[in-house]
């Protein structure tokens, strides 16, 4: 709504920033009004799974050590988006965020920060199993496990690694340690997994998961992506449909992406997020720092700004706030996946954080 108490009017269609400088605001708001307070701080671009949709068989050539972030770098900047941006929502990805050493400590460093933020992780799941309790006692508040198949042979043949065990005792776990809620991504692929989609609500809403399908994007390190191959959300809701009632979820979206349905009447849910086919770019809240210590508006974004270099070189607090301002207030209104022309970003989703 801060958009609105400045004068600022949104304009969802626009394809173009608005021509007028900036407000004397604290706030990450961008030319067309929205205000991010979600931040995504990718951990690590490293991965031990090989998701077909994500990156190719033999990995990618991960960021070099001494690019990455510290946790005291990174936490640094955390504090400056939590104390000076109006930041309130912080998600760890990756990568695979599990991978980094000592993160429990991390964890812990961020829940002390001040205003405290609400801090989230979406992981695969691996080795969080024996992890889970410690996240929670940490300050971990909420969590997303990303599983396209409950079968083995498909779990295996989409991330080309046969670990669908390690992924549904990490479920359990993170229930157990009282994470709340446990949230599954899905992404569906045709001929591969589509038509397991009733079989995994079932399975979600069999041990109180929320699951959410997401429209395949391309945002793969191998540039295969292809409109024809991707499955919809309207394909999504007839394939569930074929086994399950939906019916519109009286909840309220706000920012969140997810279309959301009650199933069989409730109490249980489903989401479908039609990142691509119905974009929700204007009700986006989100700014993206990745492991390399880049802030990025938008997961599609061409340009992005270097805060390693500021931080390095000894900048204060308030010269890195002014540039994570100036980085969003370029935001542009959407992502054009839709448009003629379409260029999909240098990075890929695993070097981004989802
Ligand atoms: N399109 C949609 N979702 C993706 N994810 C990874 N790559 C893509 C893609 N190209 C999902 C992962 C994970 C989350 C970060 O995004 O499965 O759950
Ligand atoms: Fe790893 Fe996530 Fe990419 Fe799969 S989608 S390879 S789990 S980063």
């Amino acid at each position: 709504m801060t958009g609105t108490d400045l004068g600022i009017p949104r304009v969802p269609g626009a394809r173009t920033a608005p021509d007028h400088t900036r407000p004397d605001d604290p706030s990450l708001i961008d030319s067309f009004g929205r205000v991010a307070t979600d931040l995504r701080v990718s951990l690590t671009d490293k991965c031990n799974l090989r998701c077909t949709y994500c990156m190719p068989a033999e990995g990618l050539d991960w960021a070099p050590g001494e690019q990455v972030l510290s946790d005291d770098e990174l936490v640094r900047l955390m504090d400056v988006a939590v104390r000076l941006l109006g930041v309130t929502d912080i998600r760890l990805t990756g990568g695979e965020p599990l991978l980094r050493p000592h993160l429990e400590d991390l964890v812990a460093r961020i829940t002390a920060l001040r205003p405290r933020p609400r801090l989230s992780m979406t992981t695969n799941g691996i080795g969080l199993a024996k992890r889970a309790e410690r996240f929670a006692s940490a300050g971990l508040n909420r969590i997303n496990v990303s599983l396209d198949s409950v079968r083995p042979e498909t779990f295996a043949r989409v991330t080309r690694r046969d670990r669908l065990r390690h992924v549904l005792d990490a479920l359990a776990a993170a229930r157990d340690a009282g994470l709340d809620p446990v949230k599954i991504n899905t992404v569906l692929l045709r001929g591969v997994n589509e038509h397991e989609a009733p079989e995994l609500l079932r399975f979600a809403v069999e041990h109180d998961y929320h699951l959410r399908f997401i429209e395949q994007m391309p945002l793969d390190a191998q540039h295969g992506w292809s409109r024809a191959e991707m499955i919809t959300a309207d394909e999504i809701f007839d394939l569930l449909g074929t086994e399950f009632t939906l019916t519109p979820s009286p909840t309220e979206r706000g920012g969140a992406p997810a279309e959301r349905w009650l199933v069989d009447g409730g109490p249980h849910e489903v989401g479908i997020i039609p990142s691509v086919t119905r974009p929700f770019c204007a009700a986006c809240e989100r700014t993206r720092l990745t492991a390399d210590g880049a802030v990025r508006s938008c997961l599609f974004s061409t340009t992005e700004t270097d805060l390693r270099g500021l931080v390095r070189q000894g900048a204060d607090d308030d010269e890195i706030a002014d540039t994570w301002r100036a980085a969003m207030w370029g935001k542009l209104a959407g992502h054009e996946i839709n448009e003629a022309g379409f260029a999909q970003p240098i990075r890929p989703m695993s070097s981004i954080g989802g």
